[in-house]
């Protein structure tokens, strides 16, 4: 069975839907996403996703396309329909199709709403997990409002490709101080020298990572120490540790970066047990 995407109040095969030429999504990256994960057909971390969603969407000043529970319904109708069980459901939501100008268009005009899903073959993502992945570092030059989730993505585009080209996995964003801020599609984590788990505060300019936000939830649940402060690709380095989180990764372990190895460049027992308390959480409470 084939794909079938949501655009705009109609559901339609994956190959036929299309967006207007004029959507200022499309001209002027003028629109915000959202990922969810999906476990067995059902919505990963729900109320963190949309309250980012509403969130973005009200820093840019575009109306939510409908209400949050109507958005529900559609969100499950369109993974009903791709039958998809194990995989990620994509949404934009742009400010809607306008005659080219930079400013906002008087009146406002309806936003666009595209939804698309895809399946994730969850045994390959287990054995990447298993194997760990490498790690590039970057220079951050990116705009600085990161908190909101943008489709204007050229520098993690550009950053991931640099990462494929190296045979790496993900990038990972260097500030001028010299600390990560986070990877091109996922927040970065180290489980330091002493055993502390760390990651970046999110009062620097980095997106607010739902699975992130989760995840702390579960350590703390664990009763495991951790500080949010940043860290330098060096400390990544000299930790026991590394990992990424991401509605795309969950929880991967990081075993290299720049091509030099983390400890034995295999996964830890840390990150491989989060991955799985993780997944056992989103999975206990996905709707
Ligand atoms: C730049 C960036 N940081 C972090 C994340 C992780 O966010 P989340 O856990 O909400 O998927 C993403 C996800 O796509 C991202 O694009």
């Amino acid at each position: 069975m084939g794909r079938i995407a949501y655009v705009n109040g109609r559901f339609a095969p994956h190959g036929e839907a299309v967006v207007h030429i004029e959507d200022r999504g499309y001209q002027l990256s003028d629109a915000v996403y959202e990922v969810w994960a999906l476990f067995g057909g059902k919505l990963a971390d729900p109320e963190g996703h949309f309250a980012r969603l509403e969130r973005s969407l009200g820093e840019l000043s575009i109306a939510m396309p409908m209400s949050r529970a109507a958005l529900t319904l559609v969100l499950r109708e369109t993974v009903r329909r791709n039958r998809v069980r194990e995989g990620l459901l994509y949404l934009q939501v742009s400010r809607g199709v306008a005659r080219r100008d930079h400013a906002f268009p008087n009146p406002p005009v309806r936003p666009a709403l595209v939804i698309t899903v895809s399946a994730v073959d969850r045994a390959v993502s287990d054995a990447r997990a298993a194997k760990g992945v490498g790690v590039v570092t970057t220079p951050e030059n990116r705009w600085g409002r990161c908190d909101i989730k943008s489709v204007a993505l050229l520098p993690n585009v550009l950053a991931k490709q640099k990462a494929r080209a190296a045979g790496a996995y993900e990038a990972w964003f260097v500030d001028e101080l010299g600390f990560v801020t986070e990877g091109a599609s996922s927040n970065a984590w180290i489980v330091d020298a002493d055993g502390r788990l760390r990651t970046r505060d999110t009062n620097a300019n980095i997106l607010r990572g739902v699975t992130r936000h989760s995840l702390l939830d579960v350590i703390r649940g664990e009763g495991l120490e951790v500080e949010e402060r940043p860290f330098t690709p060096a400390e990544a380095l000299a930790a026991r540790e590394a990992f990424i989180t991401g509605a795309g990764s969950l929880v991967l372990p990081v075993v290299s970066v720049d091509g030099r190895p983390i400890g034995e460049r295999k996964p830890g027992p840390v990150a491989t047990r989060l991955r799985r308390l993780y997944i056992e959480q989103a999975r206990a409470t996905a709707i």
